[in-house]
């Protein structure tokens, strides 16, 4: 039976980053929840007592603790366990009577909420409707995974979803190291350099990735992506980041029709292979 006032009543286990965005979601969508932790603060629970009151129940643990966490929980008929771990298959919940995936799209690092974001939903044809109702409700996009997902998919959707957030982290600090080289301000980069992805995102967004792309491989401009190579050089940065990128890029602008064969030659002869 379940002790909602509301639509259902839902356990949350491990109160991290995701979970810190997700109770709200919930809660304003009008479920009830119950946090459930390892130290329980005022109003929270021991994760087990969290469980016996709920019908979801959510394992917002690090990855590698879904399994284990969920080994521990004494589940009941009739309980759905949910993760948000786009990494993990629903084995990891096998003690519960039945599983989804729950992943929403978007960083979280302590302060942000989900509304807008894509959930990603891994859920049998029982559990689907509910759940992408519940998305939308917490104004979220739902998103249809595969189901059953197969290894190697989950792990290209989510080798994907990273390159998309932290994968552009990792593009901005080497941008950001060439400024600290070029003797400009390091605590002004951030600001003025991530409008520029911004913009190249919008843009993206409206004309798709081919009808997007600029820059010296885009226009074939082959002397300045030579200063660019010898600019990571001189500041003593490895360049294998800049060479993967300018491919990626040549085929983007090659998809675009914006270069002649000899254009394409001269700059595979410039960027080399990987
Ligand atoms: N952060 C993101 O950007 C993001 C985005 C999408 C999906 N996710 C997924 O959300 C889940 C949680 O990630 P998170 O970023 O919120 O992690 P997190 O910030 O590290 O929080 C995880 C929480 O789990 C509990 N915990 C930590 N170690 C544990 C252990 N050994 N055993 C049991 N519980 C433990 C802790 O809560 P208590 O102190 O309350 O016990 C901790 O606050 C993961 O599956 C992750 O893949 C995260």
């Amino acid at each position: 039976m379940s002790l909602s006032s509301g639509r259902r009543a839902h356990a949350v286990i491990g109160y991290g980053r995701l979970a810190r965005a997700l109770v709200p979601a919930l809660r304003a969508a009008g479920e009830t929840v119950v946090i459930g932790r390892r130290s329980p603060a005022a109003g929270e629970l021991a994760p087990a007592e969290a469980v016996r009151a709920a019908d979801w129940v959510w394992l917002t643990v690090p990855d590698d603790h879904i399994a284990a966490t969920a080994a521990t929980l004494p589940w009941r008929a009739g309980q759905l366990a949910l993760h948000c771990s786009g990494a993990t298959p629903l084995s990891a919940v096998a003690p519960a009577p039945a599983a989804a995936g729950f992943h929403p799209l978007k960083l979280l690092a302590g302060d942000a909420d989900l509304a807008g974001a894509h959930v990603g939903i891994e859920a049998d044809p029982a559990h689907r409707p509910a759940l992408e109702a519940l998305a939308r409700a917490m104004g979220l996009v739902p998103l249809a995974l595969p189901t059953p997902m197969s290894a190697p998919a989950r792990a290209a959707y989510h080798a994907a979803a990273n390159l998309a957030a932290s994968g552009v982290l990792a593009v901005l600090a080497d941008a950001q190291a060439l400024w600290r080289s070029a003797g400009l301000a390091e605590g002004e980069a951030l600001a003025a350099l991530t409008p520029l992805t911004q913009g190249a995102l919008a843009t993206a967004l409206a004309r798709g990735l081919p009808g997007a792309v600029s820059g010296p491989v885009a226009r074939a401009d082959v002397g300045v992506l030579a200063r660019h190579l010898q600019a990571l050089a001189a500041a003593g940065l490895d360049d294998d980041l800049l060479q993967a990128l300018a491919r990626r890029q040549l085929a983007l602008a090659q998809a675009a029709g914006r270069l002649s064969e000899t254009q394409v030659t001269t700059l595979q002869a410039h960027l080399g292979k990987a």
